[in-house]
């Protein structure tokens, strides 16, 4: 197991990567505060873990605000004593537009949801960190946020703020024990937020869904989409000591897409 016994706070993890992540990280050995807005979700992936053997509870809010971290972090500690892995997954894409038709309420909301909160969380859970010399950080960017896609601004921008948030942080921990690093992933199958974003970006850019998956997948050297559990595997590899010399880096999990 290459998580026996650590403590695991993942955001966004009803459903998708997040709930991918935490199912993985549960058969690893670790024991897992799950968080979204959507409770019924959360039971869901709570009981799977607990069928399977594993540990989780769940935190129900939106990580944008600061009382769900504060809450997500003292429930942690409270049940599992510590916080030993902070995965930053919650994310919104927001609406298909272009940036002149955007809102400023808009571009708030999923700069908050995206950006806010993994500063937030990551706030909340570093001094521990640096005080036991141990812990990693995780969060989940995009390769939006390192290529160049069109009617995404907010998104991309928060995303790239990861990035740079995911450096700062690692910079100012590398030397008390404590990694922070993120995973980009292209599109992912089965995942809402591309099933919701494929209809409106073929839409958006007057082609058919089929032309738009044509165009996808030629842009992928694996010529499919990746899933939930490759990036799950992904993050287990980054959060576990298998990575110990890794930190500050964006690791992309898009079957050959990017290559920054
Ligand atoms: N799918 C892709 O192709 C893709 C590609 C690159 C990067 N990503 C990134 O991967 C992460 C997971 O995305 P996904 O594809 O798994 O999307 P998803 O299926 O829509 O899942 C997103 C998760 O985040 C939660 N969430 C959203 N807003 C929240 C908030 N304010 N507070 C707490 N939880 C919130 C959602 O639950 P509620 O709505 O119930 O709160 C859900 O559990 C995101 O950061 C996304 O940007 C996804």
């Amino acid at each position: 197991m290459k998580l026996k016994d650590r403590v695991a706070i993942i955001t966004g993890s009803g459903r998708g990567i997040g709930r991918a992540i935490a199912e993985r990280f549960a058969r690893e050995g670790a024991a897992i505060l799950l968080n979204s807005r959507t409770e019924k979700e959360l039971q869901q992936t709570a009981d799977a873990i607990q069928q399977a053997g594993g540990r989780a509870a769940y935190v129900v809010g939106n990580v944008a605000e600061a009382s769900t971290v504060e809450k997500l972090v003292a429930t942690a500690r409270k049940q599992w004593g510590q916080v030993d892995i902070l995965v930053n997954n919650a994310g919104i894409y927001g609406s298909v537009k272009p940036l002149t038709e955007l809102t400023a309420q808009e571009w708030d909301r999923i700069l908050a949801v995206n950006l806010r909160s993994a500063f937030l969380l990551t706030r909340a859970v570093l001094p521990a960190m640096v005080e036991r010399r141990r812990g990693v950080i995780l969060n989940i960017s995009s390769i939006s946020g390192k290529h160049a896609f069109p009617f995404s601004a907010a998104y991309a921008a928060s995303k790239a703020g990861l990035l740079a948030l995911t450096r700062t942080a690692a910079a100012e921990v590398g030397r008390q024990g404590v990694r922070v690093n993120a995973l980009c992933p292209g599109p992912i199958a089965g995942t809402r937020m591309w099933d919701e974003l494929g209809p409106a970006l073929s839409e958006k850019m007057g082609i058919s869904r089929e032309e738009l998956e044509d165009v996808v997948l030629g842009s992928i050297l694996q010529g499919r989409r990746q899933t939930p559990e490759e990036v799950a595997a992904a993050a287990v590899f980054l959060c576990s000591d298998d990575a110990s010399a890794i930190t500050g880096q964006a690791v992309n999990v898009d079957g050959g897409f990017v290559f920054d």
